[in-house]
């Protein structure tokens, strides 16, 4: 296989430098893109102020308002029912949160199958309506791609289980198994960056199929499932920080486990409330001077 670029992760401090939390400037679509082969990208999905703040501030490159959202904040079974207006939405409160991080908000189901045109209009509405600075869509659609990108949108393409095609998989199942299904999916990358996309997802595939795209392309690729060849990596929030219930795959690392702390605090707000230790004298406001006699004097006067 042809090599583009002889890509290799040369560390922190060489080429570009990493984008610290403090900086006052906004990371840009450059900027990912030249961080490709020196030193990794990491990328957190966020669905609303509190959580694309609180990435934004530890130092994250990029937030992604994930269309998964619909199942790890929504509470649906997959992602195909999320709407645009309901992207836009998140998109908007996560913008006001990641101030600094570059934020990409996912295109749904629906929003660019139809049409060329509507991929270019609803872009655009994450963009001016969400205030995200970049799109990402799904699936080997370079006409798409090259249409956004042509109005001016970064757009990141998103290859390998792609959740949205979840019924034409037969289920979330890891893709590039097969050799045809693995150099198709090395093909549709190089096509996908030939059509303009800045950055690529890689989703669930065999990690020697990772370091294969990450070194067949260009531009940075985002692994989540796709092994550590890839330029950078990428996990859903409530995964990483222990919020989501149910079976998760094989690549989800917890960094924390959240719904424990949760539950606890709730557990104690509770008990506190049904026992009368909350609140106390500090957490009232004090009595306005009269409002005593007043009240004495309404009680007298029925
Ligand atoms: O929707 C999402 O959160 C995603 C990531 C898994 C890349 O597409």
């Amino acid at each position: 296989m042809e090599e583009k670029t002889a890509k290799r992760h040369v560390g922190r401090g060489q080429g570009i430098p990493d984008h610290p939390a403090t900086a006052r400037t906004a990371v840009t679509v450059p900027e990912v893109m030249a961080a490709q082969g020196v030193r990794r990208l990491v990328m957190v999905t966020a669905s609303d102020e509190p959580s694309a703040r609180l990435a934004d501030a530890a130092g994250v490159d990029l937030v992604l308002v994930g269309d998964s959202l619909g199942m790890t904040v929504l509470g649906r079974p997959d992602t195909l029912s999320m709407t645009m207006d309901e992207m836009v939405h998140h998109t908007r409160a996560a913008a006001a949160g990641a101030t600094r991080a570059l934020l990409v908000a996912d295109m749904p189901f629906g929003a660019y199958q139809a049409s060329v045109a509507d991929a270019v209009r609803n872009a655009c509405r994450l963009i001016a309506e969400g205030r995200a600075r970049a799109v990402k869509l799904e699936g080997h659609r370079p006409a798409e791609v090259a249409a956004i990108n042509a109005a001016g949108i970064p757009v990141m393409a998103h290859l390998g289980l792609t959740p949205q095609s979840v019924h034409r998989f037969g289920g979330y199942r890891v893709q590039g198994r097969e050799i045809d299904q693995a150099l198709a999916l090395v093909a549709h990358a190089r096509e996908l960056e030939a059509a303009g996309a800045f950055l690529l997802v890689l989703e669930a595939i065999p990690a020697a199929l990772g370091e294969a795209i990450t070194r067949a392309v260009a531009i940075p690729t985002i692994g989540i499932g796709a092994g550590p060849a890839c330029d950078g990596q990428v996990l859903v929030y409530a995964d990483l920080l222990g919020l989501s219930t149910g079976p998760l795959p094989r690549f989800v690392r917890r960094y924390a486990h959240l719904d424990d702390v949760v539950r606890a605090a709730l557990g104690a707000f509770a008990a506190d409330v049904r026992d009368g230790r909350y609140p106390v004298e500090e957490e009232c406001y004090p009595e306005p001077v009269g409002l005593a006699e007043a009240l004495a004097t309404l009680a007298r006067e029925g």
